[in-house]
């Protein structure tokens, strides 16, 4: 013993003697011991509970156990209740000793979703004791699927990195040896599953999140890939073997959709919607493993890609790796990384996809999909596939169109892909504009660049606010491995949740979670979710930033206006009609700015930081202006975020959101907004009125009606007004992809051909590139005098089509044929071929 620990050890034992000796020595000793005086416990059970807005009656059991003889009268009182939970029977309330009493928590719709630390309080003669009871409130159940989006914040999930609920799946008996419990190999399972998800539900509402993005949860290759030596097991979902069923790994050893089914039941109670994570583009490796074939719902050989059928019944792609990210040619039809592609246009292929997605929405009840890799799949497919998804009921779709920014060069083809498609894509040129800004990673870290980016692509997109943004990927280093400072991270939050667009936060983000092995990229973003903390500031972050994109329209609906800006600070103004956010960040870690000159359209007052000083916010001044309102100069320190807001009670109808964007006649569509009021009034498509299947102040349902396709703009007509109008696309029917082929056109150099016909698909006989479909890419092996695309026109249609060449100079020369007649399949695919 150190001559300290001695020390120690004699002082342990001097009090031992003297709290014998105060106590009486208790253990049958002599006579003269003072009784130990009277005392209580208070507890609650159970400590922590999870509830929807609008619930009625949470039981908790208040207990009072006496000790030492205590007889008393305990009073209850509760402290710490958010405005809007009524506790019953009526606080304070007296239990006896030995007694309890059950009480019950309503919480109203009108209670921010979060985390409230309640405390029930005991007093009884000078005595007390105090039991804590952390409530989470959530979102109200969810009755019914949504197509608007752009009130949520989205939660992308790991499933097999995030937490295990069920220890009974990690090595299935089908698929041993792929899960390592020690967390060491990267490239195995490492027990993460739906049922864990389910079990930190209470964590993912208490942050205030309201939709769950989950990695690909059907069932993947049941044995390793040894790929250069390492043996790769598919834990993130994207090496399917077969699209119907549910991996074993996430769900059961018996691939069932129980514990799926459980998860998304247990998310619609709390008022958070599920994103299936969906991958057309390719099956898995056909270097290893199952090498790329696909099996069906009892295990059978479906689909092999070593012995596939020959062309045209050919059901893989079998061409070489992708190079050329930016070769449309490529890009569809090249294997990506090693991963069998598909061959969509074949009908079983194409059938076995949409059955596969469909499976989700009507029999599991998904809310939405984020579709991998669109880039690499059929573009002209694609359109078919979002068609099949919206004609089957409401759903929110957001494809993968992974790109640098706006000058890349198939940004001009997502533009055109999303505005005709109706499908929004994630915003990777803002997501790489937040990554240049946030952490210097070699670029100058300038606000323009984001600001130029959202200005550029709010230009260019039909709807800028169903983008889907994010700054941290599964596929990208975490920004802490680029830049390890949290500071960074809170601002990039702060923005990503008040920027136009449906934000996504990667898990553990809000931990600030990082591994920065190898630089921190995949697979050392997918680390393991060691903490569901509560107080970190990220959390809390997102929790009020979610809140106020429930509470203010601004950020669903708003437009977006730089106000300020500078490389440090950027100050951003959302405003949907009288609903407006105004958010300052300074990023720099060292200068302080002073912002005068700042002008704003919030009306003149004083406003607070909605944050509550959460990122170092403050109060400001707003000055008159007649509605370019000048604001008091103010200081702006290093490294915070102030957020100002004001919202208005809408008097006439407000119309912010429209979703499918584009959609035949007969389906439903939505619309959001404000000041709908709460009687019926009239959804115009164009100047017709449509058939409205329900009716609140913000969300209204419609029947397309029968009008002929074309562009229209949509106004809702309703509590003594006329909205403001958006634009729709309706479509000639539900759509079949076809593929057109023309051939003896050899088009001379720097020329491309175009398709066009007699629908509004095919661009209404647009004899011009950007209105037509196309270009049309070259069928390998013909010397270039053969020319197809894949287009989705209305099925069972009797179309007309033709081709054009657009030359270098701009030229139109048109196909001297006269057009092509087609009857266009009432399902499954087509496939046309013609000669110039
Ligand atoms: C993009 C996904 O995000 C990535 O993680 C995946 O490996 C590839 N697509 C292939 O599916
Ligand atoms: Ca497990």
């Amino acid at each position: 013993m150190t001559n300290n620990k001695k020390a120690r050890a004699l002082l342990a034992v001097a009090i031992c003697c003297f709290t014998l000796l105060v106590a009486g020595c208790g253990g049958g000793g002599g006579g003269n011991q003072l009784p130990p005086p009277p005392s209580f416990t208070l507890t609650a059970a159970p400590s922590s509970v999870l509830v929807s807005q609008g619930s009625t009656s949470v039981p908790v059991q208040l207990s009072v156990q006496g000790q030492n003889n205590f007889q008393g009268t305990v009073s209850v009182s509760v402290q710490g209740l958010p405005a809007g939970v009524a506790a019953s029977p009526a606080f304070p309330l007296s239990i006896n000793a030995g007694g309890s009493q059950a009480a019950t928590l309503t919480v109203a719709n009108t209670v921010a979703r979060g985390n409230y630390s309640v405390t029930f309080a005991g007093t009884s003669s000078g005595l007390s004791s105090s039991a804590p009871l952390l409530l989470t409130a959530s979102g109200a159940a969810i009755i019914g699927p949504a197509q608007d989006f752009k009130k949520q914040v989205i939660y992308q999930i790991v499933t097999d990195r995030f937490f295990d609920g069920d220890p009974s799946n990690n090595n299935p008996p089908q698929s041993p040896n792929m899960y390592d419990s020690t967390k060491t190999n990267w490239q195995f399972y490492w027990g993460g599953d739906l049922a864990g998800i389910q079990q930190q539900m209470a964590y993912l509402a208490g942050m205030g999140i309201t939709a769950i993005w989950i990695s690909p949860p059907v069932d993947n290759i049941d044995v390793v890939a040894n790929l250069g030596g390492t043996a790769y097991a598919p834990y993130h979902g994207y090496w399917a073997r077969d699209m119907q069923q549910i991996e074993e790994h996430f769900g059961d050893v018996n691939n069932t959709w129980t514990a799926f089914d459980h998860l998304v039941v247990a998310a619609h109670q709390n008022g958070i919607r599920i994103i299936v994570d969906f991958a057309a583009n390719d099956t898995n490796p056909d270097d290893g493993g199952e090498f790329g074939n696909l099996s069906d719902n009892a295990g059978n050989l479906l689909y092999s890609y070593q012995n596939d059928p020959a062309p045209p019944n050919n059901l893989f792609h079998h061409n070489p790796t992708i190079t050329n990210f930016n070769d449309p040619f490529q890009l569809q039809y090249y294997t990506l990384v090693d991963l069998a592609d598909l061959n969509q246009e074949n009908t079983t292929v194409d059938s076995y996809l949409k059955s596969a997605l469909l499976q989700f929405m009507q029999k599991h009840a998904v809310d939405g999909f984020r579709l991998d890799a669109v880039k690499d799949v059929t573009w002209g497919w694609q359109y078919s596939l979002a068609n099949t998804a919206f004609t089957a009921g409401p759903t929110f779709l957001y494809g993968e169109w992974d790109i640098g920014g706006t000058t890349d060069p198939t940004y001009p083809d997502s533009v055109q892909f999303s505005n005709r498609s109706g499908m929004p894509l994630l915003d990777f040129p803002l997501a790489n504009a937040m990554r240049d800004v946030f952490v210097n990673n070699g670029d100058n870290g300038d606000f323009h660049e984001i600001d130029n980016t959202i200005s550029q692509e709010n230009s260019d997109f039909v709807s800028p606010n169903d983008r889907v943004t994010f700054f941290d990927s599964h596929d990208l280093p975490r920004l802490l491995s680029v830049d390890n400072n949290q500071n960074r991270v809170n601002e990039a939050l702060a923005l990503l949740l008040a920027c136009r667009g449906i934000p996504v936060v990667l898990y553990g983000d809000e931990q600030y979670l990082h591994n920065d092995t190898n630089g921190g990229g995949d697979p050392y973003n997918r680390l393991w979710m060691s903490s569901f903390a509560t107080n970190t500031t990220a959390y809390q972050l997102v929790d009020q930033m979610a809140n106020l994109r429930q509470a203010n329209p601004a950020l669903a609906y708003g437009t977006s206006q730089q106000r300020w800006i500078n490389s440090d600070v950027y100050i951003l103004e959302r405003q949907f009609f009288n609903d407006i956010v105004l958010i300052a960040v300074n990023k720099s870690e060292t200068q302080p700015y002073s912002i005068a000159g700042l002008f704003t359209a919030l009306a003149p007052g004083n406003y607070s930081d909605y944050l509550n000083g959460l990122m170092g916010g403050f109060s400001m001044q707003v000055n008159a202006g007649g509605g370019n309102n000048p604001v008091t100069t103010f200081n702006l320190p290093t490294h915070t975020v102030s957020v100002w807001q004001s919202s208005a009670t809408a008097t006439s109808p407000e119309l912010g959101s429209l979703g499918p964007l584009v959609a035949q006649a007969g389906l439903t569509a939505t619309v959001g907004g404000d000041g709908f009021g709460s009687s019926q009034g009239t959804v115009l498509v164009g100047a017709t009125a449509a058939t409205v299947n329900s009716w609140s102040n913000s969300s209204v349902t419609f029947v397309v009606p029968a009008v002929p396709p074309g562009n229209y703009n949509i106004t809702v007509q309703a509590n003594g007004g006329t909205s403001n109008a958006l634009p729709f696309t309706v479509l000639t029917g539900n759509e079949i992809p076809v593929t057109f082929t023309v051939n003896t056109v050899t088009p001379p150099a720097g020329a491309s051909v175009y398709l066009t016909g007699n629908i509004l698909e095919l661009g209404n006989n647009a004899t011009s590139a950007s209105a037509a479909v196309g270009p049309l890419l070259a069928v390998p092996n013909t010397g270039n005098a053969s020319w197809f695309i894949n287009a989705s026109v209305p099925a069972g249609q009797q179309i007309q089509f033709t081709f054009f060449e657009v030359l270098s100079d701009g030229t139109i020369v048109p196909d001297p044929t006269p057009p092509y007649p087609y009857t266009v399949p009432t399902s499954g695919v087509g496939n046309i071929s013609v000669t110039w």
